[in-house]
């Protein structure tokens, strides 16, 4: 464990020390003096504070000096390479999410950084953005309960989270510039849950702002969403960093709640929080005591890094750590189809498995931008085959190439002509962090490059005893093939045991439980941000949120939108059984009333596998316009053959809340609803009828 050795100055008396420094000291702590640190005060021993990427990793070394993000090619900067965001948010399991923000505050404080630059928890509004992979789901709710036990995991290190990109960060066409336009309830219910949450509930030490506008006004200094919300209605006491060179206004970063100005560019002192902000408060266009307000913020949150009792934390185990990201890809994987039980493949029966596909040896860590991770290891889906499926012959074929250059027609006849020999074929497709999933570009449709349909139509032609896993981290156009192919995977970037896991799904040896967090479409333009171009990618300048609190599922269920495959979907080698559903009581009437809910599920099937289970709300006759049903309860049980367990859920008065714009406040409406219990939002189970008065 590298102890931190930074000084340990600041003591709990923050004020007299900000009393103490010049207003030249107080604002060289409030802007970046390097790539990844903040300035510090040398006369009164206060050390730059160190932050570092990413959200399932920690970043290697970059050059620290130079604009661009140069690797530093050093040897001692290795990480844990876990599951993404969308792969731990598929798992459901918020013990996971702890353990997830545990292992990166463990590995952070070992690599001698003080702030973690996640969790990543925009909302995804649309298949098409590059950074969907970094993010948790299309569900406010399920997004807020993973965020804040990740934080927790984290924070409980000693280090401080830093949650991001507030606010309405969905896309990253134009993701410098862009204004997100959207209306206050939309904007209450959907985009500011898992922020609010990660400050109330979460404790977050640290907010970053997005690179986009919000109204008009960038979202690293809006007075709105930083001043009034963020601040005075949340009264959050961290501090807020810009994204990198997310800041363009002295005045407004000044005035708009920014507390710490980070970038890549090079004339440290010349950032607007520089001697820009100095000028700014000689000429009082910004006051004294919002410099210090800053300078406190940043001060309290040093202060519980480096005071921080290290002799409390686990000693750092790295064969833990990739142990863990073993278990979590395990169970981040979803089986999305699975015709009459071709999976799992039974071992006796497979002399032979022909493994098809780029994205079978391909390694992903390295890429996608700032969530890059320098692997200790990365195993791909090829050597997890070959490393599980004992006594099998494992051949195999490239299949496709991401090389344009390459004969396209040439392998795919090789993979067909294999494909006519091996007793079961594995396709693994989807797409990759160079080109499609990844920071700085959206991608242009849903279709899987590289000529993928032609080459998955071309092997279940030759041999229907075929799978197709796919890669990616969103969702991809599946209707060339969909119905002609018995059993369909979705594998994420899954980390640095992907592969083993992914073998191990397909022998058996685990049972799939991963379901969806984000709905799959059939077609791009049964999206809900995808009606026109002002609702995505934007026009002039401005994106319009036109769907309005009817993003993923609550689109689908409302307007009645078959999707491929539909949120909370995911199967199993087992089969579940709901029974008993039961109340506390049938009516809520006061804020801190709340209903207890319970129901049983039993494993019917013969294998031991997990179970996640949903709680929706729907409103019944309601005078408001709203979504047919809205998450707000989730459990994920483990069951033996068999066994049955009771499951135990509880809703309040704020689960049965909307917004309401005319009021400005949360309010909910008396009359009747429905306590709903689904393995997904499609498949309902249970249901009982509550009161609200
Ligand atoms: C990037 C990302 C942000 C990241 C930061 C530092 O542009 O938007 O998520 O933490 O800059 O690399």
């Amino acid at each position: 464990m590298i102890e931190n050795n930074k000084t340990k100055t600041i003591g709990l008396n923050i004020e007299s020390l900000v009393l103490n420094m010049t207003l030249e000291e107080k604002v060289s702590i409030i802007h970046a003096s390097l790539k990844f640190e903040s300035g510090g005060v040398k006369r009164l021993g206060i050390d730059n504070l160190v932050v570092s990427d990413g959200p399932h990793g920690i970043r290697p070394e970059l050059i620290p000096d130079i604009i661009e993000f140069v690797q530093a090619n050093r040897d001692d900067d290795f990480s844990v390479y876990l599951p993404t965001e969308l792969a731990l948010a598929s798992t459901w399991n918020s013990e996971y999410a702890y353990e997830f923000g545990k292992t990166l505050g463990l590995e952070a404080r070992n690599r001698g950084k003080e702030v973690l630059l996640g969790p990543g928890m925009n909302i995804i509004r649309t298949p098409l953005n590059g950074r969907n992979f970094e993010y948790m789901s299309e569900d406010p709710f399920l997004t807020k309960s993973l965020a804040v036990r990740y934080i927790h995991g984290v924070q409980d290190q000693g280090i401080a989270a830093c949650a991001k990109h507030l606010v309405a960060n969905n896309q990253e066409c134009e993701r410098f510039t862009i204004s997100a336009e959207m209306d206050e309830r939309t904007l209450q219910e959907i985009y500011l849950p898992a922020f609010k949450a990660s400050v109330i509930k979460g404790g977050v030490k640290s907010i970053m702002g997005a690179y986009n506008q919000f109204r008009g006004q960038y979202c690293c200094h809006n007075d709105y969403i930083l001043n009034r919300i963020l601040k005075e209605k949340w009264g959050f006491e961290g501090f807020v960093m810009s994204d990198w060179n997310g800041t363009h206004d002295t005045i407004e970063s000044g005035n708009n709640g920014l507390d710490l100005e980070m970038g890549t560019e090079q004339d440290w002192n010349n950032y607007y929080m520089a001697n820009p902000l100095i000028e700014a408060v000689e000429n009082k266009e910004v006051s004294m005591s919002k410099i210090d307000d800053k300078v406190s913020r940043i001060l309290k949150v040093m202060s519980f890094v480096r005071n921080f009792d290290v002799s409390t934390l686990e000693t750092l185990d790295t064969k833990k750590h990739d142990n863990f990201a073993l278990k979590v890809a395990r169970e981040s994987i979803v089986l999305l189809k699975n015709d009459n039980q071709i999976l799992p493949l039974k071992p006796f029966s497979v002399k032979s498995v022909l493994v098809v596909g780029a994205n079978a040896t391909r390694k992903h860590a390295i890429e996608g931008g700032s969530s890059q991770v320098k692997a200790r290891y990365e195993v791909t889906p090829l050597e997890g085959i070959q490393n599980r499926f004992e006594g099998t012959e494992v051949i195999y074929c490239a299949g496709y190439s991401e090389d344009e250059n390459d004969d396209a027609a040439l392998l795919r006849q090789e993979a067909v002509n294999a494909a006519k020999h091996a007793d079961v074929v594995i396709v693994v497709g989807g797409l990759n962090h160079t080109a499609h999933d990844r920071e700085y570009i959206d991608r242009v449709d849903m279709n899987l490059p590289y000529g993928q349909d032609d080459l998955i139509e071309a092997v279940v032609e030759v041999n229907s005893n075929m799978v197709v896993a796919i890669v990616a981290g969103t969702p991809n156009n599946m209707n060339r093939w969909i119905d002609k192919t018995p059993a369909v995977i979705q594998s994420w970037y899954n980390g640095m045991e992907g592969g083993n896991a992914l073998a191990e799904i397909l022998l058996g040896k685990v049972n799939p439980s991963g379901k969806l967090t984000i709905t799959f479409p059939k077609e791009l333009k049964d999206s809900p941000a995808h009606t026109s171009a002002k609702s995505y990618p934007g026009v002039d300048g401005q994106v319009f949120y036109e769907e309005g609190i009817f993003v993923g599922y609550r689109h689908y269920d409302f307007n009645e939108v078959k999707p491929q495959f539909c949120f909370g979907h995911g199967l199993s080698y087992t089969s579940f059984e709901y029974s008993n559903l039961k109340v506390s009581k049938s009516k809520l009437s006061s804020e801190s009333d709340s209903i207890n809910v319970t129901f049983n599920i039993e494993n019917t099937g013969g294998v031991a596998g997990a179970e996640i289970s949903q709680l929706y709300i729907m409103s019944i006759n309601s005078r408001v316009k709203k979504a047919v049903k809205e998450l707000k309860g989730f459990s994920k049980v483990s069951l033996g053959p068999n066994e049955i367990e009771e499951i135990n859920l509880s809703v309040g008065l704020e689960d049965f809340q909307h917004f309401d714009e005319s009021k400005n406040e949360w309010m909910h409406e008396t009359g009747s609803y429905e306590i709903v219990i689904g393995s997904s939002v499609e498949k309902v189970h249970l249901s009982v009828a509550v009161e609200v008065s």
